[in-house]
């Protein structure tokens, strides 16, 4: 058992390493060497991704793909995808083709507000309340004049200082909501500055304000911080087509297709249990998009969530529809995403991938990301409908198993053609090696 440690933060990287080998693993001499071939030989390149959080003792790997083919707004996009799940890219490769086939993919970017709060206890009268806070939103502005200056010079900034009566919900609750617009950044570090200096004028701008009696004047913040839900920082991607045209190799007859595809669609808008691995489907796409961009996956899947709840029960990001003999699939998603700032300027990768994609601006990044989860949603449906699922992901996840029992390149030949023919599954693909190997 490990015994509690002082001041590990400031050890050297090699010591925290063989106090967690020593203290946690019986082959310490093994486990030492292998976390190592993960460092980086080029020290520089090591030390910046060592500083990107506290005790980092090595670098964990996920893979970076790319999907072409995809056509979004009329433009060609080859899209960098970090994930581990090994159908994704493969799908989102197929719905983008799919796709281009018939005239790609649509986005418009709806809002980009963002909003941050500051939370606040307050034994008084409302009215009194209100006066007072309107009394100093030039103050709030003015003292925020400096944090704001370069994002103004961008065209954006604060928006917007409401106060908020939440006392329904919890005695004494009130708050202040503040709407901001933060361009190319995501712009919580912009956020929550502003929102502490917002906070530290109401505080003081409290103590001096002659209407207040002396319980009024114990207004007392309890916090000061961005929201990531932003129902207002929304995008729309879409796909639209003659119903006859989705005809394929794969769909022999498309208007039993689509009623059958509208038809997933409703279950997932009406049932909770499904909604949910629909709506893990679209973030397949999007958190693989949001990582290869350097953007906080956590951030994203918190807001979306929260999104698909909004009207009292969970329900699916995408929707469905034929008018006049047109098929339409879209999705309303939204999305806090930045192009500039945090990861963006600092890891390697993250460069290359926002260059793959043209250097967008956050609003074109929200469209591309959009993009990805409706491919993502409409591959899975697709599959899941006419073929299902396991066929197409089994097929990708064989790589996986062979690699797990080690096969050599000759067993591996042997694999892809015994099933080409014959359903993979784990069972399956362990009776065929041991059958190569005796
Ligand atoms: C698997 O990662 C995602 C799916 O389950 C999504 C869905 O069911 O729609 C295939």
């Amino acid at each position: 058992m490990a015994s509690n440690i002082k001041g590990f933060s400031k050890w050297t990287k090699e010591e925290k390493l063989k106090w967690i080998a020593t203290t946690y693993f019986s082959d310490a001499t093994e486990v030492v060497p292998l976390i190592k071939t993960y460092w980086n030989s080029d020290e520089d390149l090591q030390k910046l991704h060592d500083e990107f959080i506290e005790n980092t003792i090595t670098n964990f790997y996920l893979p970076f793909g790319v999907a072409p083919n995809f056509v979004i707004n009329d433009r060609n996009y080859t899209l960098p995808m970090v994930i581990e799940e090994s159908s994704v890219v493969a799908a989102a490769s197929k719905s983008a083709k799919f796709w281009l086939e018939r005239g790609g993919f649509k986005a418009s970017v709806l809002d980009v507000e963002k909003i941050g709060q500051v939370h606040f206890i307050y034994k008084g009268d409302f009215k009194k309340l209100a006066r007072f806070i309107d009394s100093i939103q030039n103050q709030f502005f003015s003292d925020t004049e400096l944090l704001t200056q370069n994002m103004r010079k961008r065209g954006g900034g604060i928006l917007k200082i409401e106060l908020r009566d939440k006392t329904l919900a919890l005695e004494n609750y009130y708050q202040l909501h503040v709407t901001f617009d933060t361009k190319d950044s995501m712009g919580a570090n912009f956020i929550n500055t502003c929102l502490e200096q917002i906070a530290a004028t109401l505080k003081e701008q409290v103590l001096v304000y002659t209407e207040f009696n002396e319980v009024e004047r114990e207004l007392a913040v309890v916090m000061s911080i961005l929201s990531n839900y932003v129902p207002n920082c929304c995008v729309r991607a879409s796909v639209s087509c003659a119903v006859a045209d989705l005809a394929s190799s794969e769909i022999a007859n498309p208007e039993e297709f689509v009623a059958k595809f509208i038809q997933a669609v409703r279950i997932a808008e009406v049932e909770p249990f499904r909604a949910v691995t629909h709506n893990k489907g679209i973030m397949n796409g999007v958190d693989a998009l949001v990582l290869a961009t350097g953007n906080d996956f956590r951030a994203v899947e918190a807001g979306v969530h929260a999104y698909a709840a909004r009207n009292g029960s969970y329900s699916s990001l995408s929707h469905a529809k034929v008018e006049d003999g047109i098929f339409t699939f879209w999705l309303d998603l939204p999305l806090a995403l930045g192009t500039v700032g945090g990861l963006t300027s600092l890891h390697p990768m993250v460069k290359i991938a926002l260059k793959l994609l043209g250097n967008p601006n956050a609003e074109d990044l929200m469209k591309i990301v959009a993009v990805a989860g409706l491919a993502q949603n409409f591959a899975a449906l697709k599959s899941l409908t006419t073929t299902g699922i396991q066929q197409g992901h089994m097929k990708m996840h064989l790589k996986n198993i062979l690699n797990q029992f080690k096969a050599t390149d000759d067993e591996r030949k042997n694999a892809v053609l015994h099933f080409e023919k014959n359903i993979v599954s784990h069972a399956a693909v362990v009776e065929l090696l041991e059958s190569l190997r005796k």
